[in-house]
């Protein structure tokens, strides 16, 4: 059985202070559910002071984008070796890069190769483009960028995949459910196609776009979905913990 993952994604929102107090909101309720791992991913700047706030806790922390050198000189980046000092998780290939600063899948898979050298577990985003969904394409779109991603990675590396539709992304118009499960099916075909079925069954794929707390149950109803990436909702305390609250599963003792 795979553990959901919730993870927020605070995107460049909150200074110092407001994360502390987002974090501090969020410790308390976070750390009483069971059968869901959660996952806070503030701005770089803050990843420090989250962390502070989330130790002793089940919560987990994870950084919105790295670098793929571990250190040199790379003026104004962050390597995967500094984030591993503080955090668990790491966002890699977010549309919003993809879109805003140029990573393209080769940029992503060496971004992936570098978290999972340090002991980061990388949140691999996927996903098609509103153009791309209405000409038909979505599966080989996230499929090329699934193999892509994950080029010469090894079947036992631990990672987190997201399937991030663009188009549902701050807009508030998620995906269906059903369309949503069908792209999850489809990552973990070529995760099995890639490192066989067993392996494929144990990969948490996520669903993110327009995730809030009225829309959630219908992703984690889905059997292929494993949690979300939340944007927007993850910014209010209540709205997020209610969202982790859906995702968590039975535990069987
Ligand atoms: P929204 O939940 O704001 O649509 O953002 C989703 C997202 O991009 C999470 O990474």
């Amino acid at each position: 059985m795979r553990t959901p993952i919730v993870a927020g994604n605070w995107k460049m929102h909150t200074v110092l202070e407001e994360a502390v107090a987002l974090a501090r909101g969020l410790r308390g309720p976070l750390s009483a559910l069971r059968g869901v791992e959660c996952v806070l991913c503030p701005p770089f700047i803050s990843i420090a002071a989250v962390a502070a706030e989330m130790a002793g806790t089940p919560i987990r922390v994870g950084a919105q984008n790295c670098y793929v050198a571990d250190q040199g000189a790379y003026t104004g980046e962050v390597s995967p070796r500094m984030l591993a000092a503080l955090c668990q998780y790491v966002i890699v290939g977010h549309s919003e890069r993809r879109q805003h600063f140029g990573e393209d899948d080769s940029l992503v898979n060496k971004k992936v190769h570098a978290a999972l050298r340090n002991g980061l577990v990388p949140i691999v985003c996927v996903g098609e483009n509103l153009a791309q969904n209405e000409a038909g394409q979505t599966g080989e779109v996230v499929a090329r960028q699934v193999r892509g991603a994950l080029a010469d990675v090894p079947a036992d590396a631990a990672l987190v995949i997201a399937y991030e539709p663009v188009w549902a992304i701050g807009t508030g118009r998620p995906a269906t459910g059903a369309d949503a499960n069908r792209v999850a099916a489809l990552v973990r075909e070529v995760l099995a196609d890639l490192y066989g079925r067993d392996r494929a069954d144990a990969a948490r794929i996520q669903y993110g776009g327009s995730v809030n707390a009225k829309n959630c149950a219908e992703f984690f109803g889905q059997p292929e979905i494993d949690g979300a990436l939340v944007g927007g909702a993850s910014l209010k305390a209540d709205e997020f913990v209610a969202i982790a609250g859906a995702a968590a599963r039975p535990v069987v003792s």
